[in-house]
């Protein structure tokens, strides 16, 4: 008869190996991309700042892991159609080795069309020869931004809509089974702002997470357009594979404190990646406090998985809600207006929101215990600020 440890050790080796790794993107994906500050600009240099910077302020400990370059490093195909960096980025591999020295983990970008948005070199008929060069290089995460490819839909089917998403969605299964080949862990993000109803195929198609809507902007009417159009995207995201309202704009443009939180605190409660897109070399104290809130990127991290739906809506104040893996809750209220709200009036529709009689409440963006909490809490909400809520039993 076989000892215990064979049999463990015969078990071990016949499972699959994904089994023995850890679920790509469990929790929504969290780092930093270059887009929102950088644009164009961004170079190999200002990579490794942020991967120091990401170490030094501490958000490298409160979760933000992964290094993301965007759009503009890509340079020309040689004779072999193998893909080559511009100047700005003089050597990837070297840089993937410094970016994961630091335990950090690296990014990049492409479009399954000829070219980028901002008109690169895009992975179109070179889909395996780009994946393997990635794999190469030690790139951990591809964002596939859809631009170029529009122009192969409207040539191959002009007024064709439904041919062209089921062309759309081809394109990004291509790219999805190219990474798969390369035996590399890759979290695969789609960037095509929603369209065709993303949020019911991007599973099928490999994605880890993929945008719902067009760019955002450092604007807080931007911001809160976004984040209210996520009602009802709920049912889609669960771990493995994320709605995504696009990366945070928190610490840029002039987003005011209240803003600011009011950004972030809807991101976690909607589940989203959190991407941070702002200038870490500026970071202040105040903008690094919203961005590394523990009880904030604990909501967003919850191993359950569940996205806030929104509860409650009388013109500018929502509430939004979601359950928690430990049988707690998170509500989010929030004034999108331009004056202060009293809410006297305005209940937390606490039932709605799966809490019952008795529970407490710890206000996370004061943070402050406000003890047992009633339906009918008397509370003011300054201009676009939020009150974000932690219910316990
Ligand atoms: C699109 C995307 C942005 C960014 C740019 C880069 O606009 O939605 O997030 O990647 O392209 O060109």
């Amino acid at each position: 008869m076989r000892s215990l440890s064979t049999l463990l050790i015969a078990l071990t080796l016949a499972s699959p190996l994904a089994a023995q790794q850890p679920k790509l993107a469990a929790t929504p994906p969290m780092g930093w991309n270059s887009w929102n500050w950088f644009a164009g600009k961004v170079t190999d240099k200002d990579i490794r700042q942020a991967a120091d910077l990401l170490v030094s302020s501490g958000m490298k400990d409160a979760g933000y892991v992964y290094v993301n370059i965007d759009d503009t490093w890509e340079g020309k195909r040689d004779a072999n159609g193998v893909l080559h960096t511009n100047d700005k980025f003089p050597d990837m591999k070297a840089l993937a080795d410094y970016v994961h020295s630091k335990g950090l983990k690296l990014g990049i970008y492409s479009s399954p069309g000829p070219f980028t948005c901002a008109h690169f070199e895009g992975s179109y008929g070179h889909e395996q020869q780009d994946a393997d060069l990635y794999a190469s290089w030690g790139i951990d995460y591809l964002k596939y931004d859809l631009c170029g490819f529009r122009e192969i839909q409207n040539k191959e089917a002009p007024d064709d809509i439904p041919k062209q998403y089921a062309m759309m969605r081809a394109a990004y299964e291509k790219m999805h089974q190219a990474i798969l080949k390369t035996g590399r862990p890759m979290i695969y993000s789609l960037c095509q702002y929603g369209w065709d109803e993303v949020w019911q195929w991007g599973p099928e198609v490999g994605a880890n997470l993929w945008r719902t809507t067009g760019d955002i902007n450092p604007s807080f009417d931007r911001m809160a357009y976004i984040g209210r159009e996520q009602a009802g995207l709920g049912k889609y995201a669960a771990p493995g594979h994320w709605n995504d309202p696009d990366m945070l704009e928190v610490g840029n443009g002039k987003l005011n404190l209240d803003e600011n939180r009011t950004h972030m605190g809807m991101w976690a409660m909607l589940a989203s990646p959190l991407l941070a897109g702002n200038n870490l070399s500026e970071l202040t104290p105040e903008v690094t406090a919203v961005l590394t809130n523990k009880e904030v990127i604990a909501i967003d991290q919850d191993p359950l998985g569940k996205q806030a739906e929104r509860i409650y809506a009388e013109g500018p104040v929502e509430i939004w809600a979601r359950p928690l893996a430990d049988g707690s809750r998170a509500i989010d209220v929030i004034n999108f207006g331009e004056s202060e709200t009293s809410l006297r009036g305005v209940h937390l529709h606490l039932k709605e929101a799966g809490v019952g009689s008795g529970w407490k409440a710890h206000d996370i963006w004061g943070n402050k215990d406000l003890g047992p909490i009633k339906d009918d809490y008397h509370f003011t909400l300054k201009r676009h600020s939020s009150l974000l809520l932690h219910l316990t039993k």
